[in-house]
């Protein structure tokens, strides 16, 4: 694994967490293991925006089966942190009643977007809803009541990520490989 944050991103970025070859490998074994669970199911893969479409780019790439793609947004307000609020955009044409929908998300971290996206979801009568996110961060901060976690990426410290679709105030999501920003600067 190569753990040398590029020259040009040493200043933002303290250290590589995952990088490109490793998410890649782990990208075509969810793909495997994704392709082998909807067989014949036409999944709709809804992803999240921003954080999820470099991983979602990636990740139908590494699918064999047939399958629709969709998108929704969500954003999240933390004003306290047991009061958070999220506001979801983009329900209106997502057409997935009856469907098999695989929620794509980047990160989950408190699982309150989640919990948010989910009962919205619920509400358009899906034939099934499984969630498949990038990276689960370990934190003690995660609510009780958030939906099972179906597809793992890769378990994270509780550090702020950036890069692969993780972003600094809209910056850095370009980047082929997971850093922990520095916050030091
Ligand atoms: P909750 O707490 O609702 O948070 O599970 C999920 C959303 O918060 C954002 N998030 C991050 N974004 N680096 C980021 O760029 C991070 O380390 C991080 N942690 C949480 C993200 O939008 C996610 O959907
Ligand atoms: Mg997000």
């Amino acid at each position: 694994m190569s753990n040398r944050v590029p020259k040009e991103w040493q200043e933002e970025v303290s250290q590589v967490l995952f990088d490109k070859v490793t998410i890649q490998k782990r990208i075509g074994e969810l793909g495997k293991q994704l392709s082998a669970d909807y067989q014949s199911r036409k999944p709709v893969l809804l992803g999240v925006l921003t954080g999820s479409f470099v991983f979602l780019a990636d990740l139908i790439r590494a699918m064999t089966c047939d399958l629709e793609i969709r998108f929704m947004r969500a954003i999240s307000y933390k004003g306290t942190e047991s009061t958070g609020n999220v506001t979801i955009e983009g329900l209106e044409f997502l057409n997935i009643e009856s469907r098999d929908v695989i929620l794509v998300e980047d990160i989950v971290d408190t699982g309150l977007t989640l919990k948010w996206i989910c009962d919205k979801l619920e509400e358009l009568k899906p034939k099934s809803l499984k969630i498949c996110t990038f990276l689960s961060k370990k934190t003690n901060k995660r609510r009780p009541d958030v939906p099972q976690i179906d597809y793992v990426g890769f378990e994270c410290e509780d550090q702020f990520v950036v890069g692969y679709g993780f972003d600094c105030d809209q910056r850095l999501r370009q980047l082929d490989f997971v850093g922990i920003y520095n916050t030091n600067r």
